[in-house]
């Protein structure tokens, strides 16, 4: 999989791909991640990428004009599945959305600045808007790493134990059961015998209980 960040601030994002799962997807040769500073292809000796708002108030919007040379470059040397847009005012991100991301082959992810983009940059170039939560964010650049988190840690073979994506909290549409390690006891606090029973299904049928409780209780409009 390749994807390509465009950004105004790509010192910001790129630390979280030189560690970790990312860096090792990497290293691999599963993922093939590509930052493109926007204002490369901004105007005049400052390379201005942003100017005021139509209609006045406060911030400053990133231009159409940059953002299509660099997109129209970056198509003209192959197809993109998704050009995505980190944005607060979208739908949030879930896991279905990173499943089905992570089978894409190539995918562009513009990061917003400032106020935001110029809205025909969206109406033109952008396929899908992507918000990580009902907050904001100073840019898009730590949302764009955030997604990029979750779809390559789903590309088969980055993570070591190919099973462990599976029963991640959410793949299911439940939370994930309690977890335990060693010592069986700490201070009275005692591990759920179940668990060191060796008994495999009832195990399993603990740890579903135990999700629907968890769901239940703290995110009921999961099982809806
Ligand atoms: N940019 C600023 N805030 C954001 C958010 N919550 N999600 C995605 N992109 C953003």
């Amino acid at each position: 999989m390749r994807i390509d960040i465009i950004t105004v601030e790509p010192d910001l994002i790129k630390s979280p791909f030189e560690n970790s799962m990312m860096k090792r997807a990497i290293e691999k040769g599963l993922a093939e991640v590509h930052f493109h500073n926007l204002r490369e292809y901004g105007f005049g000796n400052y390379r201005q990428v942003d100017d005021y708002q139509f209609g006045g108030g406060a911030g400053m919007v990133l231009m159409i004009e940059p953002i299509a040379k660099c997109i129209n470059k970056l198509q003209s040397e192959r197809t993109y599945d998704e050009i995505i847009y980190m944005t607060p005012d979208a739908k949030t991100l879930n896991q279905a959305t990173a499943n089905t991301l992570s089978l894409q082959e190539n995918i562009i992810i513009l990061t917003g600045h400032y106020k935001g983009v110029d809205q025909r940059v969206r109406d033109k170039f952008v396929t899908k808007e992507i918000s990580i939560g009902d907050y904001v964010l100073t840019g898009g650049e730590l949302a764009a790493a955030v997604l990029c988190d979750a779809v390559i840690r789903l590309i088969p073979g980055v993570l070591g134990d190919e099973t462990s994506a599976l029963t991640d909290s959410f793949q299911d549409n439940l939370l994930s059961p309690p977890v335990y390690t060693r010592p069986s006891e700490y201070e009275g606090m005692k591990v759920p015998e179940v668990l060191l029973s060796g008994n495999f299904p009832k195990i399993e049928e603990w740890r579903s209980e135990q999700a629907y409780k968890r769901t239940k209780e703290i995110r009921p409009d999961l099982l809806d």
